[in-house]
């Protein structure tokens, strides 16, 4: 198959694509914008590749995806593109639903005009909001999106969904928990925290750090995706959860033990406005229809993701350069500690 993945130069993107060049035959044509979050580094072990191809674009240009899908026509999308970040989306939510709602609108004109036989759009469990314990949101939860981001990523998955109902277009949905893994930019909790561990930095947890979150390995999350791919059924969707549900100081705690750094760098700080408290999903439905399960337990994932960082100094270090510094003071500058 040739399948044009936007959001490729991402975090989850880009391992989805490395998987793709590495362990499959399939042909890869990368859409991505390059914004703060995405970065060719990501790709260097698949650039050569005569399989891969990169193209530097928005996916809010119409002329542009138009002509891009007209020229390669590809079998499938996988669309990962997206302003990914709920901080960010809370400072400046404009970049946040132009990208999420009007981006995946653009992409889903072009798929219905050239008739693509499969577009796979990558949602999040952040989609169903807050859970009481012990429930789990199965695919038929409520939507009830808390921030402008999830409210963003709700909109743009009940849009996907629209074009199967009303154009019969071949479209499946994923919705997947937190990710973790190596290449994440580290304005999301487990990478901040791994980086301000090394650096001997406060580690700033919001509110009472008990907050829940089910962790998914970012290589498990791809192959999920690889299984709705291959083997999804046009129209559903498809809940992809690490099995793996924490208060994030525990998480936060896990990072001390494992980078040898004391528990007294943690900072309780003002918390998130509108902070969803837990978010949990089952993914027994994927699990049945493809045999998917998250391989990795979430010790070996947090140590290896660790060791990731540690062996790659540079990378943390140039993208936590110049605008990263900006955006750390703007989110963290005003909050105050609580304790
Ligand atoms: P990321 O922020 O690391 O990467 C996003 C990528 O999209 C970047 O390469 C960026 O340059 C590109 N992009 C942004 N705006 C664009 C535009 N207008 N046109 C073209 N490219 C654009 O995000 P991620 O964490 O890899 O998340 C990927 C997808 O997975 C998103 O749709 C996100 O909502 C979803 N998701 C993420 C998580 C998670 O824990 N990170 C969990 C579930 C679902
Ligand atoms: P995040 O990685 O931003 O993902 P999401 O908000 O999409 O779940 O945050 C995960 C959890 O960690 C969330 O409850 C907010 C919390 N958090 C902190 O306590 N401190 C931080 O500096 C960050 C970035 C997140």
């Amino acid at each position: 198959m040739k399948i044009l993945v936007t959001g490729g130069a991402g975090f989850i993107g880009s391992a989805f694509v490395r998987m793709l060049v590495t362990q499959t035959g399939h042909r890869v044509v990368n859409l991505d914008k390059l914004t703060y979050a995405g970065n060719l580094e990501n790709l260097t072990s698949v650039e050569s590749s005569d399989r891969y191809r990169f193209v530097e674009g928005d996916i809010c240009d119409a002329r542009l995806v138009e002509a891009l899908v007209a020229e390669e026509q590809p079998d499938a999308f996988v669309h990962f593109a997206a302003e990914s970040h709920v901080d960010r989306s809370i400072l400046s939510p404009e970049p946040v639903v132009k990208t999420n709602v009007f981006g995946t609108f653009t992409l889903l004109e072009a798929a219905r005009k050239f008739k693509t036989p499969r577009f796979v759009h990558v949602s999040t469990d952040e989609v169903y909001g807050s859970l009481e314990a012990p429930r789990e949101a199965t695919e038929d939860y409520p939507l009830n999106a808390s921030s402008p981001y999830s409210a963003s990523k709700a909109g743009s998955d009940l849009l996907a969904r629209s074009y199967f109902v009303t154009y019969k277009m071949p479209v499946l949905i994923t919705r997947a928990s937190n990710n973790y893994g190596p290449y994440q930019f580290p304005e999301k909790l487990i990478p901040l925290m791994i980086a301000n561990a090394l650096d001997g930095k406060r580690l700033p947890v919001y509110g009472d750090g008990l907050q829940v979150r089910d962790w998914l390995y970012v290589d498990d999350h791809c192959r999920g995706i690889l299984a709705v791919l291959d083997q999804g059924r046009a129209g559903e969707i498809y809940n992809i959860g690490g099995n793996r549900s924490l208060p994030n100081l525990e998480v936060v705690k896990k990072v001390l033990a494992l980078t040898g750094r004391p528990e007294s760098l943690i900072e309780s700080v003002t918390d998130r406005p509108g902070h969803d408290r837990r978010y949990a999903l089952s993914s027994e439905k994927l699990t049945r229809e493809t045999g998917w399960r998250p391989e990795m337990d979430f010790e070996t994932g947090l140590a290896r993701t660790i060791a990731w960082y540690q062996a790659n100094s540079q990378w943390v270090e140039r993208v936590c350069s110049g605008a990263y510094r900006d955006y750390y003071q703007r989110n963290y500058g005003h909050r105050t500690a609580l304790r």
